[in-house]
């Protein structure tokens, strides 16, 4: 059974170890935040709805302790800033590149074979700043937007076709922003083509609702959204912990596929107790190809004003 930790205990922490532990997916998870008390408190207020709820992960809350975190298998760390009306998840950077720096090298000295899932935005740029931090192979640092944004997607389709979500499958490649590429060539209600349900316009209507479902959010509740985002996490750590290579779009380091190099984001890719256990390439037409290297193009500006702040060493 393996230890996992959260970081951060915000709303989209709490909420991503309260969805580990309804899984009853392992003995502990120790849930960290560097304000005084709230990780405890949300700890203790999760682990007292076991009775209810009928799981038995002991939920730990601590302040700054990584000492509680030691031995670690899978760390999501969620500790940064969330937008506010008005920014986009790029204004974020300088502050959470500090704090996904400071945090993934803790975590690292003492969980040094945990796998890292990131969540704190700008995503794909601190996925990028979670691997500079912790020098370990990109199939075990990666980072969750994709199951969130297609979960955004699916909604959207089950409401139009007044269907239940669990029978649409689908794709969504590129960065967690208004540039991420919905596909609906890939998108299916059992196995039968989006494409032959929906005329192109309702379509298109939902990609872009899609493209920009978080700021939706952010609009309604003057920050970012918790629920889907914390319980898309606690997915990808249940596809680990069961190895259940799950194909999964997550924000990866591509080296060559899709043609592009050095750039974190979010591709399907296959997930097991290994992390990213293998990159999956689609045959894409002209027209998405082109849509994702605009998506590429738009993290590598974001990418190089981490690289410009100058915090890692090499
Ligand atoms: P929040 O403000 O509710 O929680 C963030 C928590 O991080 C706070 O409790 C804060 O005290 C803690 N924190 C700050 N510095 C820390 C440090 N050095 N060590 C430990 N904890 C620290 O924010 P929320 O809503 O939980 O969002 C968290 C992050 O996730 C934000 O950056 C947000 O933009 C991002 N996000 C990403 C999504 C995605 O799809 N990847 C979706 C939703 C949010
Ligand atoms: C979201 O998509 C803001 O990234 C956050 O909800």
């Amino acid at each position: 059974m393996k230890k996992i930790t959260v970081i951060g205990a915000g709303n989209v922490g709490a909420t991503c170890a309260n969805v580990i532990a309804h899984k009853d997916l392992t003995r502990e998870v120790v849930l960290v935040d560097i304000k005084e008390g709230v990780a405890e408190g949300k700890a203790l207020d999760i682990w007292q709805t076991s009775s209810i709820n009928n799981f038995n992960t002991r939920v730990i809350g601590v302040t700054n302790d990584y000492l509680k975190t030691k031995g670690s298998s899978i760390v999501v760390i969620t500790s940064g800033l969330p937008r506010k009306p008005g920014m986009s998840r790029d204004d974020l950077i300088k502050t959470n590149a500090l704090i996904v720096k400071e945090v993934t090298e803790k975590v690292v000295k003492y969980s040094p074979e945990a796998i890292i899932i990131v969540v704190s935005n700008p995503l794909d740029v601190m996925t990028y700043a979670a691997y500079r931090a912790a020098r370990k192979n990109s199939s075990k640092v990666f980072g969750m937007a994709g199951i969130l944004d297609t979960g955004r997607y699916k909604a959207f389709i089950a409401d139009a076709l007044g269907v239940s979500p669990k029978d649409i499958h689908s794709l969504l490649l590129g960065g967690h922003g208004d540039s991420m590429v919905p596909l609906p060539r890939f998108t299916s209600v059992s196995g039968i083509p989006i494409t032959d349900l929906l005329n192109k316009e309702e379509i298109d209507k939902i990609v872009e609702r899609t493209k920009k479902g978080g700021g939706e959010l952010v609009n309604l509740m003057g920050t970012s959204a918790w629920y889907a985002p914390g319980a898309a996490a606690a997915q990808m750590v249940e596809a680990i912990v069961d190895d259940q290579k799950r194909i999964f779009p997550v924000c990866t380091l591509l080296n060559g596929e899709y043609g592009l190099k050095d750039v974190y984001m979010g591709v399907p890719v296959k997930l097991g107790s290994n992390g990213i256990e293998e990159i999956i390439e689609l045959n894409l037409e002209k027209e998405e190809q082109k849509m994702l290297e605009d998506s590429a193009n738009s993290v590598k500006g974001v990418m190089k004003v981490l690289d410009d702040m100058n915090l890692f060493e090499d």
